[in-house]
């Protein structure tokens, strides 16, 4: 995720940047820049990788000693390859203006291409320079430079979190905030704004929390908080935050883990964000317009990536009629009867987008000749790279080792796909994607509601089971993949010896396990499937087995802990059900005193065989 810092004060503005940006670093990023004006000039100085390339380049640029007001950014691709020409700041054509931007703007291409046919020229392909150069258009007719940034964000779709520079004013900083995080920090002789706390932490601990459609003009001694509506001001309380730095890069949270499942609501919206057509009828996904709907698609990942596909290919055979054949990438490449063709599509998919089976599983699908797309999170990623179509999750960088945010931004795309394959097959109706598209837009409230009490509920069933040895989880359909990803997360987090399986297979063996210390976590939503897993809690409770079911509303079912959660018709409820998953193997673990972020044996990025 992008980070951002603004700085106006009296220090030396430049190093109280580049700290911040440091402070910012846990964000992720693959380039960084930073922007001042000096002698009635913009300067912006700007370098691929890491905040060590862009020192040495200030350095080679000079002292700025004088420079009291800067502002920064760390990118993390989202338009445009990873490269110096598509690092923040950008700048206007006129030399006047200079931005850096977290978020997307939705509806870049068409102001990109009215701009164009005004004159203006674009050096870099991201949505951020057309946003700028929009600014510096709107300023032509507007009185001044906050009615001019006002209304060229009244005009940006989507989300973001810019920081503006004027050439003019080379000590005011303006500000504004849609659906990407912006704080502003108060301080005495100073003013921040920044994309989380961390960054300005150590110079004050006073801040504004800035809302969606806010504007701000600030300098060294004063700050305005207005609406980007109409530029009325509005008065924010200022808040004193009590984290220290450690915590604050964790949002308050004990563990990454924590905060990347209470993330999951944004990355939700996130991951919708410029993918649909205004009128919510249809799925926009440009990156699959020049691909066929595939024939025959083989999605093949490892871990939890694996169980998205699984999850996935209901929906994608439901609702889009596409066959889908699902394989762990270390098994796929070293088979020998692979029978791939230009009608197959291999859809491979990888949060790091380095994990090296997955890789060496693409690059097999593409000497057979089949079609090859990604599905990653990390931009630029080799994976990324090599696939001829690649989809971006936009989930932001998952710190915690074990998975959990990217499973949700994965599972989130695939339903995109579903629906954008169905509408293009035919297969699926206006009215059934019009459905299933506001399903997924009440989806992130629902969830944010929710979290709280499952977080709750999730603590107090760990206190119960954390001495439990073994544990069973079971599902069916589409909560099968959830069963496996619920046993992934236990074990790889507490230790405890879990295993996943389709309810239905209980009885042909593993069934000779149960016994009253080996409990079951049982997923039986409402739904036609429900019958099925009752008579297999049944048969586990028979041989004395202790079962937890997670249902919904009004289902009849009596176990030893029943956890309730608000029914969402079809498999949109995994969206609920995995943060349950996610929450009880969190709480299990940080509970019997495990390394949450970094268990043993585990590494994020799995690279080698
Ligand atoms: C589990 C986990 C792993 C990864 C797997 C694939 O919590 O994180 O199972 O899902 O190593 O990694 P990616 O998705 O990066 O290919």
């Amino acid at each position: 995720m992008c980070g951002i810092i603004g700085y106006a004060g009296h220090r030396p503005a430049v190093p109280v940047v580049v700290e911040g940006l440091r402070r910012l670093e846990y964000r992720g990023y693959d380039s960084a820049g930073i922007g001042f004006c000096r002698s009635g000039e913009l300067h912006i100085v700007r370098a691929e990788g890491k905040l060590g390339n862009l020192e040495e380049k200030l350095a080679k640029a000079g002292p700025a000693v004088t420079v009291t007001c800067a502002m920064g950014h760390t990118r993390w691709a989202t338009h445009g390859a990873p490269e110096e020409r598509n690092a923040h700041p950008h700048a206007s054509n006129d030399g006047s203006l200079a931005i850096v931007h977290n978020g997307i703007i939705e509806n870049y291409q068409e102001i990109k291409a009215d701009l164009a046919a005004r004159g203006y020229v674009f050096r870099s392909d991201t949505d951020t320079e057309v946003l700028v150069n929009l600014i510096a258009e709107r300023r032509k007719s507007e009185p001044d430079l906050l009615h001019a940034f006002a209304a060229a964000l009244r005009e940006a779709h989507g989300a973001y979190a810019v920081c503006l520079f004027d050439r003019d004013e080379p000590d005011t900083m303006y500000a504004a905030r849609m659906a990407a995080p912006l704080i502003f920090g108060v301080g005495t002789g100073e003013n921040f704004v920044a994309s989380d706390i961390p960054a300005f932490l150590p110079y004050t601990r006073k801040v504004v929390f800035l809302e969606d459609g806010e504007i701000v003009r600030a300098d060294a001694n004063s700050y305005a908080v207005m609406r980007t509506s109409d530029l009325t001001p509005v008065t924010h309380e200022v808040k004193t935050i009590q984290w220290d730095m450690q915590a604050a890069q964790k949002g308050g949270y004990r563990h990454f883990m924590l905060k990347e499942i209470f993330e999951q609501p944004r990355v939700i919206t996130d991951a919708l964000t410029g993918r649909l057509s205004a009128a919510r009828d249809a799925v926009l996904l440009k990156e699959l317009d020049a691909l066929p709907v595939p024939k025959r698609l083989h999605i093949v990942a490892c871990g939890t990536s694996y169980h998205s596909g699984l999850w996935g290919r209901h929906l994608l055979e439901n609702w889009a009629h596409v066959p889908v054949q699902i394989e762990i990438a270390s098994e796929f490449r070293y088979r020998e009867s692979l029978m791939l063709g230009p009608d197959d599509m291999v859809l491979v998919i990888s949060q790091s987008g380095e994990t090296a089976d997955t890789l060496a599983a693409l690059r097999i699908a593409a000497e057979h000749g089949a079609q090859t797309l990604g599905l990653c999170n990390v931009v630029g990623s080799s994976i990324a790279r090599e696939a001829s179509a690649v989809l971006y999750t936009q989930a932001g960088p998952e710190i915690s080792v074990a998975s959990t945010k990217a499973m949700t931004s994965q599972m989130l795309m695939l339903t995109l796909m579903a629906i954008y394959w169905g509408q293009r097959a035919g297969v699926l109706s206006a009215e059934g994607r019009r459905e299933r598209i506001a399903q997924l837009l009440a989806l992130p409230a629902q969830l944010e509601a929710q979290l709280p009490s499952m977080h709750e509920q999730a603590r107090m069933l760990s206190r119960k089971y954390a001495q439990a040895r073994n544990f069973f989880y079971l599902g069916r359909g589409h909560c099968y993949p959830l069963a496996l990803e619920g046993a992934l997360k236990l074990k790889e987090l507490s230790y405890i010896h879990a295993e996943g399986y389709a309810a239905g297979e209980m009885k042909h063996g593993p069934i000779a396990l149960v016994d009253q210390t080996f409990p079951t976590f049982a997923i039986a939503l409402d739904d036609a499937l429900f019958p099925k897993i009752r008579s297999n809690i049944l048969e586990v409770q028979a041989r004395q087995g202790h079962v937890i079911a997670l249902t919904n509303p009004g289902m009849d079912i009596a176990v030893d802990n029943v956890w309730r959660i608000p029914a969402i018709s079809g498999p949109l409820s995994a969206f609920l059900v995995l943060p349950c998953l996610q929450l009880f193997s969190y709480e299990t673990a940080d509970y019997l005193g495990k390394d949450v972020d970094q268990p043993r044996n585990l590494a994020k990025s799995v690279t080698v065989e």
